[in-house]
């Protein structure tokens, strides 16, 4: 895919599970080898372990930490840095539940030892990974998701009614593909040339749905008078309409004799101010509405107004 925002993160992942889990075999290796801690000048943090319980029998020397370090830390990385290279879903559920594992870990420490730069930067190496993996499942889910245009034989069959909508990443699109289908309606995309794909075009559309701005769309190039019923997709930008959709209705005002809404958004809520805000600019009243809860292609509830 081009602009994959998956494959860059996927490698960042790869990278922080092999580097815990390359460190922690290392770590445990030298342990094993030497468990009194001298080599590598940690017998003298032996004493803190005390705060541990069971420590007369486990934290002598440093043979269980060794053994729990190539378990916790080590063969656990790994395992995920291998699924993760096999391009396999669980490699990135894994390599994120291990950052968080690891942030545990590093708490253990903070409650034995004194606060000190190696536990802080690998609990921070902890969250990164963790975090890392959180948004390489965000990416997969949403790349993974798409919409198959020819599965809707139904649209434009009824020449009175039309559905409109605006997408970035086609879950307004699929919605309004399904009511096409469901009602026989033609179908018209809304578009615009300003950015709106990727992680840039998510910020550059937070700032104007943040303002409320109209956005600049192409020309509308269908005559809406011609349809006894529209309906009107849009997705939820920072709690209300979405620019373009904004744009488009500011345009079609006193050209469209009927409508109802279909609203898509991240959030639970339903967001009916924005079938209000639609109305107004619309010059129609209390047009039904339809908000739906859609997360990384699923679509999760729906209410109505
Ligand atoms: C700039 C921006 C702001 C958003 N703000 C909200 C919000 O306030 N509430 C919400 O539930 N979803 C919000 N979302 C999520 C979208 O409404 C949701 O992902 C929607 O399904 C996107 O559909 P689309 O990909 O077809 O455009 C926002 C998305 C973007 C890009």
């Amino acid at each position: 895919m081009i602009n994959s925002r998956y494959n860059p993160t996927r490698r960042a992942l790869i990278f922080w599970t092999l580097f815990i889990g390359i460190g922690a075999v290392a770590g445990s290796v030298e342990m094993l080898a030497d468990p009194t801690g001298k080599a590598m000048g940690m017998d003298a943090l032996l004493p803190f372990f005390k705060k541990l319980p069971f420590s007369d029998l486990l934290f002598k020397n440093y043979i269980f930490s060794g053994i729990a370090l190539l378990i916790v830390n080590g063969i656990t990385n790994l395992t995920a840095a291998v699924l993760l290279i096999l391009k396999r879903r669980s490699g990135i559920v894994l390599g994120t539940v291990f950052g968080i594992t690891l942030m545990l870990w590093i708490c253990i420490q903070f409650y034995m030892f004194p606060i000190n730069f190696m536990s802080t930067i690998f609990f921070i190496f902890g969250a990164i990974q963790a975090a890392t993996g959180y948004a390489a499942y965000v990416f997969e889910r949403q790349e993974s998701f798409s919409v198959n245009e020819n599965g809707y034989p139904n649209i434009g069959t009824e020449k009175q009614r039309l559905v409109v909508y605006f997408s970035r990443m086609g879950y307004v699109k699929k919605a309004a593909l399904e009511e096409a289908n469901r009602t026989g309606a033609y179908i018209y995309e809304i578009k615009t040339d300003e950015k709106t794909d990727g992680t840039l075009g998510f910020w550059w559309c937070g700032r104007y749905g943040m303002h409320a701005w109209d956005m600049l769309i192409l020309p509308i190039g269908i005559d809406l008078t011609r349809f006894d019923h529209i309906t009107i997709c849009s997705p939820i930008w920072v709690f209300g309409l979405s620019a373009p959709v904004r744009a488009f209705c500011r345009q079609s005002g006193g050209k469209i004799k009927e409508a109802d809404y279909i609203l898509v958004h991240h959030q639970k809520t339903p967001y009916f101010n924005a079938a209000k805000e639609m109305d107004m600019l619309l010059g129609l009243k209390n047009s039904p509405a339809k908000s739906i809860c859609c997360r990384r292609g699923k679509y999760l509830s729906e209410k109505h107004n």
